[in-house]
């Protein structure tokens, strides 16, 4: 069967389409490069050992989106393709709105329009805001988000809700934790785009040396070491559980499904403890030194990890100590092609 995969040039596509060609799917890749890089495609093609399609793209333009699916025989779609930067979004919320909306529109036009199912959407823990009880759970009571980015997740969940309702479809809405890690071939990973805002990407850049130390924004939460807790779940594992999500819809008689799962581990790790994890997995020493808190963090996200389990058979595998471990192949390859 053919996935289209939009954004499949990306940190969490490009770990998600060697997942796919490995449990003998077809990819068809749109990705416009905006935020990845053409040698992704030979390496996700060395790692897998197959071939996939790929289109260079804006999925705004929806002309030539019609064409992938009047080439294509699609059955089914994982769409990754989105703005993602919390900050930029504050400052630039109508690019947010238009990227991820729009193109999340569009796709699903054509998936009425030419009678297709099973859709699967990149959603984030950030429509959960500050939870009050922890683990959180999928039907945790949902909170306006505080960034243009957030929203934009939280309208495409409210959107594809409509669509699987009106239309008959079959929809699964992955809310990701954090993801962090790369593929342990090291030849797959997060591509750094100026100074990282993400925790892992910054710690790993502290301790190759390309940057000083790490600021660790507050220390005064209320958690066992005063530093703020999340939920880092190891991206091959995130991979797997959308070919699982992906299965589940295949699998499913029904429509009208409206698939709800949170991926993460169900451990909260602080960012101290992190800090102590990275050390050891590498071996190496992570400067740091304590900041003001950093606005609009939240204190502590972890989620409750049962549903996926239940009902995709899903579950993370890896240990922190082996996820962190494979961002310093990564950082070590990145070096040898600058
Ligand atoms: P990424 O930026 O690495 O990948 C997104 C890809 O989409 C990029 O290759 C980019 O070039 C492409 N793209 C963006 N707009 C496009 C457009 N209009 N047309 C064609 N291609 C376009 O991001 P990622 O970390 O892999 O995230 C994937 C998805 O998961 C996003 O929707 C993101 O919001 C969501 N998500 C990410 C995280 C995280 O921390 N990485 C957490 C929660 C949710
Ligand atoms: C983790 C922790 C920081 C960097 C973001 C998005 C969210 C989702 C995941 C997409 C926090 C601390 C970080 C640093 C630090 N993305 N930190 N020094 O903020 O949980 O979530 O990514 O959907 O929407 O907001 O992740 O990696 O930025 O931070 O002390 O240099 O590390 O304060 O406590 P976050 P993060």
């Amino acid at each position: 069967m053919m996935i289209l995969v939009t954004g499949g040039l990306g940190y969490i596509g490009s770990h998600t389409v060697v997942e796919l060609l490995g449990n003998g799917f077809e990819v068809v890749i749109v990705d416009d490069l905006s935020n990845s890089e053409k040698f992704i495609l030979e390496n996700i093609e060395e790692v897998s050992g197959k071939k996939f399609t790929f289109y260079p793209f804006d999925l705004k333009k929806k002309e030539l989106l019609s064409q992938v699916f009047q080439a294509h025989n699609i059955g089914g779609c994982i769409h990754f393709a989105a703005h993602k930067s919390v900050g930029e979004s504050q400052e630039m919320p109508l690019k947010y709105y238009e990227n991820n909306l729009f193109t999340l529109i569009h796709l699903l036009q054509e998936f009425k329009d030419r009678e297709l199912s099973n859709f699967i959407f990149s959603s984030s823990c950030t429509v959960y805001g500050q939870a009050e009880h922890m683990p959180i759970k999928e039907d945790t009571p949902l909170k306006v988000p505080k960034s243009a980015y957030g929203k934009t997740k939280q309208m495409g969940e409210e959107i594809l809700k409509d669509f699987a309702r009106a239309y008959d479809k079959k929809v699964s809405i992955l809310r990701y934790f954090n993801p962090i890690g790369a593929h342990p071939s090291g030849k797959l990973g997060e591509l750094p785009v100026g100074i990282p805002n993400n925790l892992v990407p910054y710690i790993t850049q502290t301790a190759a040396g390309l940057r000083e130390f790490l600021s660790i924004w507050g220390n005064d939460y209320p958690t066992p070491d005063g530093t703020a807790i999340r939920d880092y779940i190891y991206v091959v594992d995130l991979a797997k559980a959308h070919v699982a999500a992906l299965k589940k819809l295949l699998a499913c008689e029904e429509n009208k499904v409206i698939d709800i799962f949170n991926l993460g581990t169900g451990r909260g790790v602080s960012v101290l403890e992190m800090v102590k994890i990275y050390e050891k997995a590498n071996n190496v020493n992570v400067p740091y030194r304590i900041c003001e808190r950093r606005s609009g963090d939240i204190t502590l996200a972890y989620a409750d990890v049962r549903k996926a389990q239940k009902e995709m058979g899903w579950r993370s595998e890896t240990t922190m100590e082996e996820a962190l471990k494979t961002t310093w192949n990564w950082q070590s390859y990145l070096n040898t092609k600058d």
